[in-house]
């Protein structure tokens, strides 16, 4: 079978909403063991639920990945029980804002979650790694290349995804790891719902309707387009692809010119 995760350990932060909801149905359908990393398991209870459906397997560990101790925990529990093949960098959290109104609280809590996390979660994943190989993906954002509104603790963060993505690639070509990352668009998720909610409230189904027109395609993605991107990297169908940034935007960042 194509795409077959089978016998694979896959560990997903962030896994109890949008994207990383997607992510984690995706694999295991496709027969990996899925390991959430959720700031609280309850946030990831409809993931559990969706994944005992299809009698896939799934273990939820309460875990904010900014934190370095609470993510060595998760870890050492997940790598008691077998070795990690796959770890998908998706947890990350908004945040609207330019140079000037950017507090550097903000700034701070943003790098915490969005880099750090990242961070925390390579670190304590890439000994098990290395034994046999595997592959991290990492999720970064059209922020990570373009230039958006507002944005600019975000797309510190996510450009920093992009190029610690780019250096773990390099870095650990020879242990068979194979490190990339997906740029989505904007995707129709709780995320940019509450964001929406936060930042533009009283407008939000015009906010919801202006940003679903940036994407040339006309619409925002859907989770489950970004989680089939994410099934073909963890692939060995992927094993040729190392150090590459995939943008799924609807066009945004080719074809936004008039
Ligand atoms: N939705 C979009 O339009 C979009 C576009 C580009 C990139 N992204 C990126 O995709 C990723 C997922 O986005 P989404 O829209 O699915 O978000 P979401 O808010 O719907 O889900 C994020 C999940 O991460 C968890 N989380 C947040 N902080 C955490 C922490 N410190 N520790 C552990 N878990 C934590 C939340 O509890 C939540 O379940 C993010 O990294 C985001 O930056 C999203």
């Amino acid at each position: 079978m194509k795409f077959s995760l089978k016998h694979k350990n896959a560990v997903v932060t962030g896994g109890g909403s949008g994207i990383g909801q997607a992510i984690c149905i995706a694999l295991a359908e496709q027969g990996a063991n899925v390991h959430i990393l959720e700031l609280h398991s309850s946030n990831a209870i409809e993931t559990v639920q969706s994944i005992e459906k299809i009698g896939g397997k799934v273990n939820v560990y309460s875990c904010n990945v900014a934190k370095g101790e609470e993510v060595r925990k998760a870890f050492e529990s997940i790598i008691a029980n077998g070795k990690v093949d796959i770890l998908v960098n998706n947890a990350g959290i908004a945040h609207i804002g330019n140079l000037e109104n950017t507090s550097v609280e903000d700034l701070d809590r943003l790098y915490e979650v969005n880099i750090k996390g990242v961070y925390n979660c390579m670190q304590a994943g890439i000994s098990s790694l290395k034994e046999k190989g595997g592959v991290i993906i990492n999720m970064a954002s059209i922020a990570s290349s373009v230039g958006i509104n507002d944005r600019f603790a975000y797309s510190m963060t996510k450009g920093a995804v992009l190029t610690m993505t780019y250096s773990v690639a390099k870095d650990y070509l020879d242990y068979g790891i194979r490190c990339n990352c997906i740029s989505p668009g904007r995707v129709h998720t709780p995320f940019v719902d509450g964001f929406i909610k936060k930042n533009y409230p009283g407008k939000e189904e015009e906010m919801f309707e202006k940003l679903s027109k940036t994407q040339p395609i006309g619409r925002m993605g859907k989770p489950e387009e970004i989680a089939n991107m994410a099934l073909y990297l963890c692939s060995d169908e992927a094993s040729f692809i190392t150090g590459t940034n995939f943008s799924i935007d609807g066009g945004f960042t080719t074809l936004n010119g008039s």
